[in-house]
This record gives structure tokens, C-alpha cells and sequence, in this order.
């Protein structure tokens, strides 16, 4: 065990979350962010969360303090929204800014049931409507406001990465993705997750249960939406899976249905636009998806996202019309 994992079991029993047995800290597949256990204790498996302090990409000098904490305050402002949406934090631990929450037992992440061809539009619209409850329990919220002032954070991690660095690479689009950026970075609108990405999603029997919330802002809410549904369009491509068009139709017409905070076509139409940077960003962007391998589907995608930034499209115009193949 390495000095820092006895460290956890040091603060998890200080915590009163276990006891002086033996415990074993199981590795869970993680990103490149934190280090995720999963934790046996005597009340059942809790999952322990640590910020690393260096990430492993970009944006190497962001404190682990910003990020454990914005989403330890996602996860229970969420939860007091509806407490399905998120799991129960049991306990903030002292050091490290690593935190411990309720293990979800028997819920596969979102994203490998669409691999393995188990696309549910029921689910994705359970999804659509799990966001927007969130956004408009926090819309035009000041303690909300006041509780996520992650800028900075949220500059480094999704503006600069997904739009800006696109933007410079460029010329022809550079115009419209900067004002998108500005557009974005000035909307102080909602609480916004910052990563709902089906792989942040666990599916439960009661729903979606959000996870990873590490880039949550106070922001534009159209962002979780375009965000969410540029995945779900890429997987739309690689899969040749018209059901996962479906799946992103029926996220966006849910989330719609729970807009209540402001126009819903003002918001439609800038989740669009950022849904269309967001595309191009993974085919050319710092953060590709890895499954977009194959010169053809990058060129589909490419090809759409670079029209619609240059025409935008209301984000259930886009999601309509997207196509899976070139012909
Ligand atoms: N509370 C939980 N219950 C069940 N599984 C979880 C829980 N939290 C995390 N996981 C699992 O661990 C993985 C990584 O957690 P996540 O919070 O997304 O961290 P990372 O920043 O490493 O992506 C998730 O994809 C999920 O499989
Ligand atoms: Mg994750």
C-alpha cells in the first residue's frame, strides 16, 4: 500500500466510515483526474474520491482544492434537488480534498450499455429531464452563484480545450467559435454539472445517477445539454446506431419540457452552437474521442460540425438532421 492509500484508511476510520480491519482499496477504472476506491466497510461499499494534485493532461495548475470541492457541492446540491440524481457524500476527509460517497451496487455506466447495443430513449429522456431539474432548481440562484465561482477552473478545462483551441488552429471558424466561447463564458444562468457524459452516468433502477462533477460552474446551462448530446451523436457515428439519434432527440425534448427559467428557444439555439463546437472539437480538438478512429466517421462529423458553426442550427433542428454516414 502506498504511503498516501494508508493515509485514506487513516482518515476513513477517523471518519467513523470503517473499522480497525483489514480494508482493501480496489482500483476503480477512472479518469485522469483523481484517484477513485472502492472501499468494503461494515455499512457497505462506499467509493473514495481524491483529487490528484497534478492532472494528468492540461491545465496542470488547477489545485485539487477546486476541483473536490465544486463537486462535493454538485452532488449535494443536486441531491437536494431530487436525491435520486446523485450518490449520498458520507464524508469530506481532511486532507487531500478526497471525499467519500455511497457505492451504487449493480448499476452499469451509461456508456458501456450503449456500446453493448442497449440504447433506451426512456433512459436518455430520464436524463434530459435529471439536468434540467437541477439547472432550474439553481437558475437566477445567488447562494448557488455564490457557491460555484469556478471561472477559472472551467476556463481551463472545457472553454480553452473545446473551443478556443480549435479556434486557433482555425482561421475560417476562429470568429464564431471565439464568440461562442465569450458567449459561454459570460452566461451566469445555473448550476452546471460540466461533464455529463454517459460515461459520468450510472444507470439505476430509480434513474440516471450523476457522477463527476469535478468542472461544475455556475454558467450557461445549455452547456450540460450540448455536451451530453455531442456524445450521443459521436456514438450516433461510430455505431451506425439510428437509435442513438433517437436516444439524443428524446434527451433534448425532455430537457426541453423542463425549461422554465427562460426562453427555450434562446436556449436551444446556443446549445446548437455549442453542440456544434463541441463536434468539431472532438475530431480536432485537444480532447478527441478515442473511438473516433476511422478517416471516414471523423470526416462525417468534421464535415457537419464546420457547417453548423458556420450556420447554426437550433440544437432539435441539429439533432434531427444529423447523419450518421456520408451518403
Ligand atoms: N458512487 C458510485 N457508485 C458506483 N460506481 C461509482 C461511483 N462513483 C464512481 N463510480 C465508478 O467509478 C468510475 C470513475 O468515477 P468518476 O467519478 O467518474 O471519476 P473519474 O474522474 O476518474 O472519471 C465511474 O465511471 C464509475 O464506474
Ligand atoms: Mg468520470
Amino acid at each position: 500500500m502506498e504511503q498516501g492509500d494508508a493515509d485514506i484508511v487513516g482518515q476513513l476510520r477517523a471518519a467513523g466510515l470503517i473499522d480497525n480491519g483489514d480494508v482493501v482499496l480496489e482500483p476503480l477504472t477512472g479518469g485522469v483526474s483523481c484517484d477513485v476506491w472502492k472501499v468494503e466497510t461494515p455499512t457497505g461499499p462506499i467509493v473514495v474520491k481524491r483529487p490528484l494534485a497534478q492532472l494528468r493532461v492540461a491545465a496542470e495548475w488547477l489545485a485539487p482544492v477546486e476541483r473536490g470541492t465544486s463537486e462535493v457541492r454538485w452532488l449535494r446540491r443536486a441531491r437536494g434537488v431530487d436525491a435520486r440524481l446523485a450518490p449520498e457524500v458520507l464524508a469530506e476527509l481532511p486532507t487531500g480534498h478526497a471525499f467519500a460517497m455511497r457505492f451504487l451496487p449493480g448499476c452499469p455506466v451509461w456508456k458501456d450499455e450503449l456500446i453493448a447495443g442497449r440504447v433506451d430513449a426512456d433512459f436518455a429522456a430520464a436524463v434530459g429531464r435529471g439536468i434540467a431539474a437541477v439547472h432550474s432548481a439553481t437558475a437566477d440562484n445567488d447562494a448557488d452563484r455564490a457557491a460555484f465561482p469556478n471561472d477559472a477552473m472551467f476556463a481551463a478545462l472545457r472553454v480553452d480545450p473545446f473551443i478556443l483551441y480549435v479556434a486557433d488552429h482555425d482561421a475560417e471558424l476562429a470568429p464564431t467559435l471565439r464568440a461562442i466561447a465569450a458567449d459561454l463564458s459570460a452566461r451566469k444562468i445555473a448550476l452546471v454539472h460540466g461533464d455529463v457524459s454517459p460515461k459520468n452516468i450510472l444507470v439505476s433502477a430509480d434513474g440516471p445517477v450523476f457522477l463527476d462533477a469535478e468542472c461544475a460552474v455556475y454558467g450557461d446551462p445549455a452547456f450540460d445539454l450540448a455536451f451530453c448530446t455531442t456524445h450521443l451523436l459521436l456514438k450516433a457515428v461510430w455505431l451506425d446506431d439510428a437509435r442513438l439519434g433517437a436516444a439524443a432527440a428524446a434527451l433534448v425534448d425532455a430537457y426541453r419540457a423542463g425549461i422554465d427559467w427562460e426562453d427555450s428557444s434562446d436556449l436551444l439555439l446556443r446549445a446548437g452552437k455549442l453542440t456544434a463546437a463541441l463536434l468539431l472539437a472532438r475530431v480536432e480538438g485537444k480532447s478527441p474521442a478515442p473511438y473516433l478512429t476511422d478517416a471516414e466517421h471523423k470526416t462525417v462529423v468534421r464535415e457537419q460540425a464546420r457547417a453548423l458553426i458556420l450556420a447554426p442550427s437550433p440544437l432539435d433542428a441539429l439533432v434531427t438532421q444529423w447523419k450518421r454516414t456520408l451518403s
